[in-house]
C-alpha cells in the first residue's frame, strides 16, 4: 500500500524514518518527482532500479542539502564550486569523480567512477534531506521509459504499491528534469538540457560548453544520432505540427493556436510551457485517438529542454 501524504512537518518526519529504514519514499523536487532511497544502502538502490523497472543500471543522481554535503562524496573541482555557488540550491545536476572514501552505494552509480549531484530547490526535499540525515537517490519518479511525474498524483499512477509514501508538495515548478553538467573532463559537457541553461553555464566558467543531447541515458557516451524512446506516451508523437491531422489530439503553444485546445502556453511563455508539458502528454495519451500531435516550441532557453523531452517522446520505439 502506498499512501500520499501532504507534506506536512509529521508526515515529513514519518517518511524520513521510512527512508531511514531503507524503503523508498517519493518526494517532490522543483523539477519533477523523485524517487528516494538511501543513498548510502546498496539495497535501498537496488529497490529503486526494482521500483522503476529499470532493466539496466542506469545511474542514478544523488541528492544533498548543499554543497558541503556534496564535498564529502565527490571532488569539487573549480568549475563545480563555481557553479554551484550560482546555481545551488536549484534545477542543476553535476557530474563529477568519486572520492576514494566516497560511501555513497557503487551500485547508484552504476560501476562508474563519477556521481550524479545536486541540492534541490524545493522546500519539501530540503526539509526531508534535513530530517533523514541521508543523501538520497532520486530518479525520476517513474516507470522505466515513461514520461516523468510532476503531481502526486502521477507517481502514483506509476508507482502505486511499490513505495512506502509520495509526499504531496503540489505540482512542480518547472516541470523538465535538471540540466545534467559533465564536470569530470577536461571539457564540460551538458548531458540533459534543463532550466539551467547551456549560455549560464558558459558566462560563469568562462568556457565553452559541450551539448550532447543523445547521450544521457546510459550516462557514457552513446553514437551521435541515436535517440533512445523515453519520457514516452503510449500513443505516438508527430512533432512541429502545424495542427491535428483527424484522429489526433493537439497539443497546442502560443497565441495563434485554436482556441479550446490543450495549450502548453497561450500566451508563449516557455517557463508555463516547461511546468505543463509532462501533465499534459499524460492528458493526451489516451485511447480513441492514433496519436499527438504537438505544435512547434521555439528552439531557445527552456524551450531546448522541451524540444529535447519531446524528440525523446516521439523517437522510434
Ligand atoms: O530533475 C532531476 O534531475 C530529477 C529530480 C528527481 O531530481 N531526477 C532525475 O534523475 O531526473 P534520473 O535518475 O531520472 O536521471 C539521471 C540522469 C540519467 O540520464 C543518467 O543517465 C544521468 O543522469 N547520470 C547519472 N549518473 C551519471 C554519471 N555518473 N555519468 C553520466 N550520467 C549520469
Ligand atoms: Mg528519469
Amino acid at each position: 500500500m502506498t499512501e500520499i501524504l501532504p507534506a506536512t512537518e509529521e508526515n515529513i518526519a514519518r517518511a524520513a524514518s521510512s527512508l531511514r529504514a531503507g524503503r523508498l519514499v517519493s518526494f517532490p523536487t522543483e523539477t519533477v518527482y523523485g524517487l528516494g532511497g538511501n543513498a548510502l544502502d546498496d539495497h535501498a538502490v537496488a529497490a529503486i532500479y526494482a521500483a522503476k523497472n529499470r532493466p539496466d543500471f542506469n545511474p542514478l543522481i544523488v541528492h544533498v542539502p548543499d554543497l558541503s554535503a556534496a564535498a564529502t562524496f565527490v571532488h569539487i573541482n573549480e568549475a563545480a564550486r563555481l557553479l554551484a555557488d550560482r546555481f545551488w540550491p536549484g534545477p542543476l545536476t553535476l557530474i563529477l569523480p568519486r572520492l576514494a572514501a566516497c560511501k555513497l552505494s557503487l551500485l547508484l552509480s552504476a560501476g562508474l567512477d563519477t556521481v550524479a549531484i545536486r541540492v534541490p530547490n524545493h522546500p519539501v526535499a530540503r526539509a526531508l534531506l534535513t530530517a533523514c540525515g541521508l543523501p538520497l537517490a532520486g530518479p525520476s519518479a517513474n516507470p522505466s521509459g515513461r514520461i516523468s511525474p510532476t503531481t502526486a498524483a502521477h507517481v502514483m499512477e506509476g508507482l502505486g504499491g511499490k513505495i512506502d509514501y509520495v509526499l504531496d508538495g503540489g505540482p512542480c515548478k518547472v516541470g523538465v528534469e535538471s540540466s545534467v553538467l559533465d564536470l569530470s573532463g577536461p571539457q564540460p559537457v551538458l548531458l540533459r538540457p534543463g532550466a539551467v541553461l547551456a549560455e549560464e553555464i558558459t558566462a560563469i566558467l568562462g568556457q565553452e560548453v559541450a551539448t550532447e543531447q543523445q547521450t544521457v541515458d546510459h550516462g557514457a557516451r552513446k553514437s551521435p544520432g541515436q535517440l533512445s524512446s523515453h519520457y514516452a506516451p503510449h500513443l505516438p508523437v508527430r512533432l512541429n505540427a502545424p495542427h491535428a491531422e483527424p484522429g489526433e489530439t493537439l497539443i497546442a503553444f502560443g497565441p495563434a493556436a485554436p482556441a479550446g485546445t490543450r495549450n502548453l502556453s497561450a500566451s508563449g511563455d516557455l517557463l508555463e510551457a516547461a511546468a505543463n508539458l509532462f501533465a499534459f502528454l499524460r492528458a493526451a495519451d489516451q485511447p480513441g485517438y492514433r496519436g499527438i500531435a504537438v505544435m512547434p516550441i521555439p528552439e531557445t532557453g527552456l524551450g531546448i529542454a522541451i524540444n529535447d523531452r519531446l524528440r525523446r517522446a516521439a523517437a522510434p520505439r
